[in-house]
C-alpha cells in the first residue's frame, strides 16, 4: 500500500501501460483521477477500479489542451484537496515519411504540450503551494535513439527527456520529484495499430530486443510506481529506460 490515500491523476490512463498503472496504483489504496481522450475508457477504467473496491473518478479530455489539463486539475483538487502524483503516460504515434509528415501539430501537441500542460497544472495548483509532489514522464526509446517514419515522435520524445530533467532541476528545491520512464517495445494498442500498417517490418524490429520479447504494460506502471514511491525519495530528473536492454545495443549488432 504505497499510495495509501494519494491522489494520483494519470493520464492516457484508460488503456495500455496506463490502464496498469491505473490498475497498479488504485490497488495500492491511491484515489486515481483516469484521463483519456476517450471517454468510455477512462470510464472503464474507473468502473473497474470501483468493482475492485478502489477509489477513482474519470477525468476525460485531450491532453494536448492546455484549458483540459488546467481544469481537469482544478477540478481533481476541488473533489480531493490535492495532486500527489501525475503521471504524463497519454501519447500517439504514426508512420509518415518525413518530407509528406502532416502530422506535427497532433503528435507533439499530445506527446511534449501535454506533459507540459499537465506538470505545469499540477505544480501550480497543488504541488508548489504544498511543496510536494511527484511527476513520471513517459519518454520512448525512440526518445534517445531514431527510426526512419515519425520525426514528430522522435523529436517530442526527445522533448520528453528534456522536460524532465528541466522541471526536475528547477522543482528540486520545492519538494517535487521528476522523473521519467522510457519504455521500450510494449505490448499494448499503439504498437499493435502500427504492426497493422506494416506486419514484417515489426516482426523483424521485434527479433532485436536483446531480451527477445516486447514489455508487458504491468512493467512499465512497476517502473513508474517505483519512481513515484517514497523508495526513490533522493531520484530526481532520472530517465529510467524499461526497454530489455534495447538502448544498451545501439552498436549496430544484433543480440547475440
Ligand atoms: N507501446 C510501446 O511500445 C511504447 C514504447 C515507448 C513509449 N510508449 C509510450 O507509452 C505511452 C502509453 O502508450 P501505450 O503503449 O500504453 O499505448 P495505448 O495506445 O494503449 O495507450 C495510450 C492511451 O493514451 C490515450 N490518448 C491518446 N491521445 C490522447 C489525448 N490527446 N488525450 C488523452 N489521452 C489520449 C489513448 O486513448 C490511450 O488510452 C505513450 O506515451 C507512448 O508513446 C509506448
Amino acid at each position: 500500500m504505497r499510495f495509501k490515500d494519494k491522489v494520483v491523476i494519470i493520464t492516457g490512463g484508460g488503456s495500455g501501460m496506463g490502464l496498469a498503472a491505473t490498475r497498479l496504483f488504485a490497488g495500492e489504496g491511491a484515489i486515481v483521477a483516469v484521463n483519456d481522450v476517450k471517454e468510455a475508457t477512462a470510464a472503464a477504467a474507473v468502473a473497474e477500479v470501483t468493482a475492485a473496491g478502489g477509489r477513482a473518478i474519470a477525468i476525460p479530455g485531450d491532453v494536448s489542451k492546455r484549458e483540459v489539463a488546467e481544469s481537469s486539475v482544478a477540478r481533481v483538487v476541488k473533489e480531493f484537496g490535492r495532486v500527489d502524483i501525475l503521471l504524463n503516460v497519454a501519447g500517439i504515434a504514426t508512420i509518415q515519411p518525413a518530407e509528406t509528415y502532416d502530422a506535427w501539430d497532433r503528435i507533439t501537441g499530445v506527446d511534449l504540450d501535454g506533459p507540459f500542460y499537465w506538470s505545469q497544472a499540477a505544480a501550480a495548483q497543488s504541488m508548489l503551494p504544498n511543496g510536494s509532489g511527484n511527476i513520471v514522464n513517459v519518454s520512448s526509446l525512440a526518445g534517445h535513439v531514431a527510426y526512419p517514419g515519425d520525426v514528430g515522435y522522435i523529436a517530442a520524445k526527445a522533448g520528453v527527456l528534456g522536460l524532465t530533467r528541466s522541471l526536475a532541476i528547477e522543482w528540486a528545491r520545492k519538494g517535487i520529484r521528476v522523473n521519467c520512464v522510457s519504455p521500450g517495445f510494449t505490448d499494448t494498442q499503439i504498437i499493435r495499430d502500427m504492426e497493422a500498417i506494416d506486419p514484417n517490418r515489426f516482426a523483424e524490429r521485434k527479433k532485436r530486443i536483446p531480451m527477445a520479447r516486447a514489455a508487458q504494460p504491468e512493467e512499465m506502471a512497476k517502473a513508474m510506481a517505483f519512481l513515484a514511491s517514497d523508495d526513490a525519495s533522493y531520484i530526481t530528473g532520472v530517465i529510467l529506460n524499461v526497454d530489455g536492454g534495447q538502448l544498451a545495443l545501439s552498436s549496430g549488432w544484433s543480440p547475440a
